[in-house]
Order: structure tokens, then sequence, then C-alpha cells
């Protein structure tokens, strides 16, 4: 597993495309206490998770595809750029460029990234589209390791929370419903993995085993 337990924060390096509210719900929560946000890096100079980096005075980053000769090359130098602030977990937080091997095969078991659906139903983008022109009556947002295994969303489940919506039309509506699910999802995720308490279980690759915090009460004292 990418991350260490114990008291030492957790160094994550976070990989965005868009307004940034997960990258923000990070940095308002686990930041400073379980983990340590030490790098934040953007395909495009426009996305506002750019900006929050900034302002919480991190390191920020932007690698456009057009500065670089193929998706590979722009990955491999992220990952420099990632292990150049030593950093242990990468959590993508809306990023929407497909990973390659130059990144993934540097962060064995510590990328993690957060989809707006219940895994595996509506992977790729626009789930949340997917998800209502199906006309499902429970949504819902799954935070998964990405794996160097030629997917897409397809990594093995840290944590999931389903939604209820029994009338959804509107995928703006039903996305500003799994909004605050989002926001309390993926710390908890990187909450778990900076405690140690996500493995991946050899018995089955695909399953992960979550150890809840089940800190012993202290016996009263005789
Ligand atoms: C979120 O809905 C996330 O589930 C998806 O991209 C969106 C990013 O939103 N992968 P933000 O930029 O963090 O506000």
């Amino acid at each position: 597993m990418g991350a260490a337990s114990g008291a030492v924060p957790l160094r994550v390096g976070v990989l965005a495309s868009g307004e940034g509210s997960n990258l923000q719900a990070l940095l308002d929560t686990v930041h400073g206490h379980e983990a340590l946000v030490v790098a934040v890096a953007a395909d495009k100079p426009t996305a506002g998770a750019l900006q929050r980096a900034r302002e919480a005075g991190i390191e920020t980053a932007v690698f456009p595809i057009g500065e670089f000769a193929d998706r590979g090359t722009r990955d491999a130098a992220i990952a420099d750029w990632l292990v150049a602030h030593d950093v242990q977990l990468v959590v993508l937080a809306g990023y929407m460029a497909l990973l390659t091997s130059p990144l993934l095969g540097r962060f064995p078991d510590a990328v993690v990234n957060i989809h707006p659906s219940l895994l595996p139903a509506f992977p790729g983008i626009r789930a949340i589209e997917q998800a209502v022109d199906y006309g499902v009556k429970v949504f819902g947002v799954t935070v998964h390791f990405v794996l160097d295994d030629g997917g897409v969303d397809t990594g093995p489940v840290i944590v999931q929370r389903a939604v209820t919506l029994d009338n959804a039309s509107d995928p703006a509506a039903v996305h500003e419903a799994l909004r605050p699910v989002e926001h309390a999802l993926l710390p908890e995720a990187v909450r778990l993995i900076a405690r140690g308490a996500v493995a991946r279980d050899p018995a089955n690759p695909r399953r992960t085993v979550v150890t809840a915090d089940e800190t012993p009460a202290q016996a009263p004292h005789a």
C-alpha cells in the first residue's frame, strides 16, 4: 500500500481539471491533519483548483497536453513532479485525462479517483447523465484505486455511498445532490488510507479490506 499510517501526515498530490470543490473538501478537512496536500497539478491553466491551491499556499503546476509529445510523456513529467514533492498518494479530484503507465506505474496502489456513480455502473465521462438517462432511482459516489490495468474507472472500490432520488431528470440537480456526498467521501477515503486502514484482499485483488477505526476503548482503571 502506498500510504503509511502513523503520526506523520500522508503527503498527497492532487490532479484536477475543474473548479476544484473536491480539492477544497480535502483542504477543509484532512489537510494539516492526517494528510498534507503538498502539490496540485492541472492539465489546463483555467482549472479553478489551481487558484484554490494557491490560496492555500500549495505548490501548483500545469501540464497542458499541447506541450508534450503524447500522454505518456506528459504523465512521466507529472510523475517526476509528484515524486520530487515526495507525494505518497495521488488523488484524482475531477481530473479529466486518462492516466497512462508512466504515472500509474510509479504509484502502485497509490492513485485514487472519485467518480459520481456507483461503479461498476456508468464508468467514464458523463456518468450522471448516463444514470439519469438510464432512469436509475439510486445514484451515488465511488472512490476507487486507479491501477495500471488499461481500464477506465475499473480499479478496486475503496468506499461508496448511495443517494436515492426517485424522480431525477436533471443531471445538474443530481450533481448538486451528489456534491456533499463527494465532499464527505473523498476526505474519508484519504483519512482511511492515511491511517493504513485500506488493504487489498490477497484472496481477491478486486476487493479492498477497510478496517474501521475501532480504537479499543480504554478499560476503566480498576
Ligand atoms: C466531480 O463530480 C467528480 O466526481 C468528478 O469530477 C467532478 C469534479 O468536481 N470526477 P470538482 O472540480 O472537484 O468541483
